[in-house]
Order: C-alpha cells, then structure tokens, then sequence
C-alpha cells in the first residue's frame, strides 16, 4: 500500500489497498486517522464488499434522508440524472452533525461519473482552527452551537428537486436537533478542530441571531480559504473516505446534462467533547 499526501495540510492519496483484504483494515484506518480524507484509487467494490468492509470500520448509521440502494438500506445513493440540477450535497457541511453523536466517517465509492467534473472539495476544520490567533480562539471556548436537520431535510424542503425526484425524502423524520461544541476536541487525534457548518449550523447558543449570524460568517470565510482545502478528483472504482469530525466537505456541481452515481456508507461516532 502506498500512502502519498495530498496537500501540505491534509488528505492522501492511497494506490495498491485492496477493501476486500480484511489484513489492511487497520492500516487503511491509521492512514485515515493520520490524514483526515483518504482516497484510495481502483477498488473492485460491489455493494456487499464495500458494506462488509464498512463493518469492520466501525458501526454503520443508515442515513434517514437520502434514497437508499434496493436491497442494501446501508448505502444511500448520492445520484444526479442527465436532466437534474440540483445535486446532493452541494452546501458545505459534515455529515450528520444534527445528531447527539454525530457521523465519525463517510465512505464514499465512485460508481457511474460525469466524463469531467463532479469533483468533492474538502477543508480541514483542525487547519482552519489553528490559523485563528489567540485572543480569537479564546472568545470561541465554550460557545455552543446548535444543528439541525429541519431546515434542510424537513417539510420547508418538500419541493426541492431532489425531494420531488426522490432522491431525498422521508421529511416527516426531520425532527433531529442538537447542541456541539464550537471547537472540538477531536475524539481519535485530541486535536482541537472547528465544528460548525453552513448546512447544518443553525446558531451560536445565547447569542442573537445577528451576532450568530456575524461570527459564524466570519468563520465560514475562514474556512473556505484555499490553504485550507483539498479538491479531490475521481475515477470509477475509487473510495474515498472523510473524517466528519476533522473536516468540510462539497460536492461540486458542474456536470449539467451527465449522470453521477456515489454509493454512501455512513459510520456512527460519538457525542463530541468540548477542547
Ligand atoms: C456528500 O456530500 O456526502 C457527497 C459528496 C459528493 O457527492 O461528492
């Protein structure tokens, strides 16, 4: 197996794993602790290889949004048709931060893509943190904030196109709010991370709104600076895997009138502790 970093801050590239192998489960799961996104390039996966292989990753969590593949309720299918416009996660976010304990890992497999584009961007939340000067990170200690998944999954939602074309749904179940620290203390490298997102993030706890709205602006700026991003491109057959506590991720939108299918498995974390 043969590790190569992406960026001077985060990701890699991984050539020569095999997800089939049981014997490199913990290699591929080190490399992933190490470098926050991990690409691994050519992999003979079908839907029962990439579910046995999330299993020894860790708990899978079954999306409640998202159309799941028939037959395997534990991949969602991340899909765009010829025709459609709007594509799945095109907002910056991390995956189900509106749980209690929101996801560790997506492991995403690349199964029918665009002939270009349809890229995924990342950010490293940990980077983001630490460019952030002192007195900053210290006005940041202790705030809250609040996720949830009414506003992007719920009845409000009921006529955006990837309801109406069923590749998302079920908004009834839209009902998951919860409360996490601003700045993490990463539950695999004790690094101290941001965790916040556009998508999810709805306001900084006993702040007004437009206080909230102020600081978490800022912050988002922050983030999207290009130092601190990693824009992976794909091949069929490759798995990439993220780290949702460690990072931002966003599918990039730019393959009108061409097909996009990813197979999702999604892994269980933890309730997050504040740095
Ligand atoms: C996702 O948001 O989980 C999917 C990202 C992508 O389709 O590139």
């Amino acid at each position: 197996m043969q590790i190569r970093q992406i960026t001077g801050v985060f990701g890699a590239e991984i050539t020569g794993a095999d997800i089939t192998d049981p014997a490199q489960v913990e290699d591929i799961h080190r490399a992933f602790a190490d470098h926050s996104v991990i690409a691994l390039r050519a992999q003979r996966a079908d839907p029962a290889s990439l579910v046995a292989f999330a299993r020894r990753f860790g708990d899978i969590n079954i999306n409640r949004f998202v159309a799941a593949l028939p037959d395997h309720p534990e991949i969602a299918m991340i899909q765009k048709a010829p025709d459609q416009r709007e594509a799945i996660g095109e907002i910056w976010h991390a995956e189900h931060t509106y749980d209690t304990a929101p996801a560790a890992a997506s492991i995403l497999h690349a199964v029918n893509l665009p002939p270009v584009g349809g890229d995924t961007v990342f950010i490293s939340m940990g980077a983001a943190y630490d460019a952030l000067s002192e007195r900053f990170k210290h006005m940041l200690s202790g705030l809250n904030a609040w996720h949830s998944s009414r506003h992007a999954f719920g009845a409000s939602k009921s006529d955006s196109e990837t309801q109406r074309s069923g590749r998302t749904g079920n908004a009834e179940a839209a009902t998951q709010d919860a409360l996490h620290p601003v700045v993490i203390r990463h539950p695999l490298t004790g690094r101290r991370t941001l965790f916040i997102n556009p998508r999810f993030t709805t306001h900084i706890d006993g702040f007004s709104r437009a206080e909230s709205d102020a600081l978490l602006g800022f912050l988002y700026a922050h983030c999207q600076q290009p130092e601190f991003q990693l824009r992976l491109g794909w091949s069929p057959g490759d798995i990439t895997i993220w780290d949702n506590r460690a990072t931002l991720h966003k599918a990039i939108n730019d393959y009108h009138g061409h097909a996009r299918m990813m197979h999702r498995i999604t892994i269980e974390g933890v309730p997050l502790q504040a740095a």
